[in-house]
Order: structure tokens, then C-alpha cells, then sequence
């Protein structure tokens, strides 16, 4: 098993399972989810209103391009929030891991993935804190979620040849929803700037586009 290692304090680095989620400590031996701020709280309130279901919704990006999602090796859904698309993944044959800041959130992917009879590894990090384990992962999903402080390490936990899917919000969202924090959204040629030199299998990542979130979806190159 791989757990993916703290980024700052590696003397603290340990796991425990609590409630079937993985807890991880970040620095000076505190879980890292109490460490964290209203923003996840946030989330474990917007999770708590929801029923448990049974339900999978796989994002639309990731059933749009399941011909490549042939299994074998491990994928890791970073804020997996209710972990569909972890699930989805292990449905599609990988060792699958769901990261999310959210006990709530990975709490209703143990349940579905019960129900479902599926394996996910869920690990409850704050990811501001947090880093992966380098050249490890076939798939390395992260949808909704902008992090630019942790752009390097997603880059570098899909192993060579491995599959990298992306999507999130981009400026045009503002247009519709002002309120919206601007530093979450992307920007135009934003994407495709990170993964320069990386083979591109599907973008909407050019100018003068008005869908409201960009998405990008390749691999890291063989070597
Ligand atoms: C919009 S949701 C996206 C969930 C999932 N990727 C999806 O597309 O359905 C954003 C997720 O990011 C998580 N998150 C936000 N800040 C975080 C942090 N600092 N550390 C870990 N998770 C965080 C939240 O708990 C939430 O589940």
C-alpha cells in the first residue's frame, strides 16, 4: 500500500484508520483535518445534508473517455470530495485512492463503495499541506479543485505514460456567478501551460472559448 507522504514533516508521517477513512498527519502530530479551515467544515456541513446513496455520478470527462481507462495500477482522485469518481475508477479495474480534506465527503464513498462492493483507499488530508508519492499513479484525477501550490506534485505523482485528467472552473464562470472567488478560477492557456510537453489527448483550453470550465486530458510522457 502506498500512502502518499506529508509534504512538510515527515517525522510526523503516519496513518491511522478511524471510521474506515485513513487520517493523515501533516505537522506537530495533529490530524491534519483538524488543522484545517472553515472551507472544510464547509464541505462536511454541504456533505452531512446530503442522504447516503447508493448512486454513482462519475464526471462526465471520465465516462467521456472510459475507452482509456483500461485498469491495472493505481489512480488517485485528489479532493475526491464524495469519492464518485474514485469509484469509478476502481469499477474500471484500478487501485483506486480518494485524498479529500472532507471526513463527510469520504464517508459517503465508503458507503457507495460497500454497496457497491468496490475497494477505494481513502485518506482524509489537507491538501495545502500534502504531497503524493512521485511516479506512482496510472490516473490522476482532480476535478473542481484549484491548487496552484500543488500543481508540481500532482505533475509528478502520474508515473511516466500515465493518464492525467483535469477540469475546473475558468474566468468565464465569473461572467455568471461574480460572487465566486476569482483566485480559484483558470485562466485561459493556463492548463495547457502547466502540462506543456505532455501529449494532450482532449482540451478546451483555447482562446475566445465560452465554456465555463477548462479541461485537459493527457499523459505524462513515457520518459
Ligand atoms: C467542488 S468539490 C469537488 C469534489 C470532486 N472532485 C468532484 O468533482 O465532485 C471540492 C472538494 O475539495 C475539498 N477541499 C477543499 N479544500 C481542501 C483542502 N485544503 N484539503 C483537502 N481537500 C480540500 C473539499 O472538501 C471538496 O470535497
Amino acid at each position: 500500500m502506498v500512502a502518499p507522504a506529508p509534504r512538510y514533516n515527515n517525522r510526523f508521517a503516519s496513518t491511522v484508520t478511524a471510521n474506515e477513512v485513513s487520517y493523515v498527519t501533516t505537522c506537530h502530530g495533529k490530524w491534519s483535518f483538524l488543522a484545517m479551515r472553515s472551507e472544510i467544515e464547509r464541505w462536511n456541513e454541504k456533505y452531512e445534508s446530503k442522504a447516503l446513496s447508493q448512486t454513482l455520478n462519475p464526471d462526465p470527462l471520465l465516462i467521456q473517455h472510459q475507452v482509456l481507462l483500461t485498469g491495472g495500477g493505481r489512480a488517485l482522485d485528489i479532493a475526491s470530495g464524495t469519492g464518485d469518481n474514485a469509484l469509478f475508477l476502481a469499477q474500471r479495474g484500478y487501485d483506486s485512492y480518494a485524498v479529500d480534506g472532507s471526513v463527510v465527503g469520504l464517508q459517503h464513498c465508503r458507503h457507495k463503495a460497500r454497496i457497491r462492493q468496490l475497494r477505494v483507499q481513502c485518506f482524509v488530508a489537507d491538501l495545502d499541506r500534502y504531497s503524493f508519492p512521485e511516479s506512482v499513479f496510472s490516473v490522476v484525477v482532480l476535478l473542481r479543485y484549484l491548487n496552484r501550490a500543488l500543481m508540481p506534485v500532482v505533475r509528478a505523482a502520474v508515473r511516466p505514460g500515465g493518464l492525467l485528467f483535469f477540469k475546473t472552473f475558468n474566468r468565464n464562470f465569473l461572467l455568471s456567478k461574480p460572487s465566486f472567488p476569482s483566485e480559484y478560477v483558470l485562466d485561459h492557456g493556463e492548463l495547457s501551460a502547466w502540462f506543456k510537453g505532455w501529449p494532450c489527448l482532449d482540451t478546451n483550453d483555447s482562446p475566445g472559448n465560452p465554456d465555463t470550465s477548462t479541461h485537459w486530458v493527457g499523459h505524462r510522457p513515457d520518459n
